[in-house]
């Protein structure tokens, strides 16, 4: 039920919906960019490689009932990019991911869907909290957490060799968030 309800989403300019194989060229397209990649602190990856980020998506929606959505343009149909809410073994809590393709950004899509996964979050899944784990270098992230109204907690080193900031909303804090967009 939980699942049916965050399955397809809109916002005011995308339809959001769970991931499918035909969506493997924007996915292909996407991780195979150097810029996008360097901001994630990743390597590009070939087909085959996306073929499988693609795959965990979709097997994360399986396992978990919510994942992280392909971003449709409504007027168009083109995917425009993936963002949602991602919750892997071993993380922390519910993290939002977005990841808009280079020439749609700075557009303000990510903040509509970093709203919409703040709403599924909160009113949907009941959560206490919602994280962004963002590299300290990358600027675009911080100034999107900035917007959403997530604060800085703490650092947080996931594995040898990585540290990431800790941003979180508190559940206490979503209605007055909300409430201004
Ligand atoms: C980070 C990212 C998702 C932002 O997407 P976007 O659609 O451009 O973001 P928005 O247009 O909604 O902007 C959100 C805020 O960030 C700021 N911002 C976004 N890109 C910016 C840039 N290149 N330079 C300066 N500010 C930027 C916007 O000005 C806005 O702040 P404001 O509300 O104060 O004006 C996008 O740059 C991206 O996909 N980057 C590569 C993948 C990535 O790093 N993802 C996040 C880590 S997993």
């Amino acid at each position: 039920m939980t699942r049916q309800m965050l399955m397809t989403r809109e916002t005011p300019r995308l339809r959001l919906r769970m991931p499918e194989e035909r969506d493997l060229d924007a996915f292909a397209e996407w991780f195979a960019d150097e810029e996008t990649m360097k901001w994630m602190q990743q390597p590009t990856l070939d087909r085959d490689e996306a073929w499988r980020v693609l795959a965990m998506m979709v097997g994360h929606w399986h396992l978990r009932g919510f994942g992280p959505w392909v971003l449709e343009e409504k007027s168009t149909g083109r995917l425009l990019g993936r963002g949602g809410l991602w919750f892997p073994e071993g993380w922390p809590g519910v993290e939002y991911i977005i990841l808009v393709s280079p020439t749609a950004r700075v557009g303000g899509l990510a903040t509509e869907v970093g709203r919409e996964a703040m709403r599924c979050a909160f009113e949907v899944l009941q959560l206490q909290e919602l994280f962004g784990f963002i590299a300290p270098w990358n600027k675009r992230s911080i100034a999107l957490a900035n917007t959403l109204g997530f604060d800085f907690r703490k650092t947080w080193q996931p594995q040898a060799g990585t540290m990431l900031n800790v941003y979180s909303v508190q559940r206490d804090d979503y209605p007055r968030l909300r409430d201004a967009w």
